[in-house]
């Protein structure tokens, strides 16, 4: 478990009664989750589930139709409160589908944001700060002149991930970081999402399915099922939970018991 110290009642992302529906589908019943500062929380559920739906409210791509989420104090679910821009800077966020432009190099993939945001960098400066990212992610800086197309499965979310703390975030959220990779390339970026955390000290969610990655990364874990969060807890609390939903979830057991997982 990483070697941080998270105070439990600094929290820097509260999900308050969050409910969220597309068209007649109701995908967010009534989600309540904080995430302490420091820490990395892992949600795990069921495809389909609302995960990345979960996410993409806490970078505010998405606002729910009803129920808040703040983000370090502010909350940013209401179109007036929300300032875009602040909470952007505030977070990085690797995608589920990679997202690295294809036209361009890796150290022009990682520069993007940074020039975007802070025009008045020189040049150096900027290349100083790709180098600086691609030796956080454990690569050289040579690196830098190889295009997405030339990169494996594995290497593009490395880049991914460099281009995501290019304007220092206090908060990384990863959507299946580790998902069709094998488990050798899994556990790279397993240890990446644990440097980031001591390295960077940021707060991190990670959403996956893939149990070894979460019970290895984990502060805490909560799983998501039908519509809410059924059970939070620290690996050990998971892995040793009583709850059938989640017992059936983690060992990987088909046919989950009927109900709504909520005791
Ligand atoms: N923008 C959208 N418009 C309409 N429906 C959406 C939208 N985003 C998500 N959904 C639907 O919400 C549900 C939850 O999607 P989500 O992508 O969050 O699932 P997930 O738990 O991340 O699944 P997976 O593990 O497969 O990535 C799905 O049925 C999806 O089709
Ligand atoms: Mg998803």
């Amino acid at each position: 478990m990483p070697n941080v110290t998270i105070r439990e009642d600094d929290v820097m992302i509260k999900l308050r009664s969050l409910r969220k529906s597309f068209g007649n589908q109701d995908v967010l019943l009534n989600v309540n989750l904080d995430i302490r500062r420091g820490e990395t929380m892992v949600i795990i559920g069921q495809s389909g589930g609302g995960k990345s739906v979960i996410l993409k409210h806490m970078i505010g791509l998405l606002q729910p139709d009803g129920g808040e989420v703040s983000v370090d104090n502010v909350v940013i679910s209401t179109p007036k409160s929300f300032d875009t821009h602040t909470i952007r800077r505030k977070m990085g966020m690797l995608f589920q589908m990679g997202a690295l432009f294809d036209s361009m190099n890796t150290g022009e993939n990682i520069a993007f944001a940074l020039r975007e945001h802070h025009p008045e960098l020189t040049e150096k400066q900027v290349q100083d700060s790709v180098t600086e990212k691609l030796k956080l992610i454990n690569l050289v800086p040579e690196f830098r002149t190889k295009m997405p197309n030339e990169l494996s499965g594995g290497m593009k979310k490395r880049v991914a991930l460099a281009r995501a703390i290019a304007l220092s975030p206090e908060i990384l959220l990863y959507d299946e970081p580790t998902t069709g990779l094998d488990p050798i390339t899994s556990d790279v970026i397993n240890d990446l999402i644990l440097d980031m955390q001591s390295k960077l000290g940021v707060t991190s969610v990670v959403v996956t399915h893939d149990m070894a990655s979460a019970f290895k990364v984990a502060d805490r874990i909560a799983m998501l099922y039908k519509g809410r969060i059924i059970e939070v807890g620290t690996v050990d609390e998971i892995k040793n939970t009583t709850n059938p939903f989640v017992k059936q979830f983690i060992t990987g057991q088909r046919n989950l018991p009927t109900g709504t997982g909520t005791r």
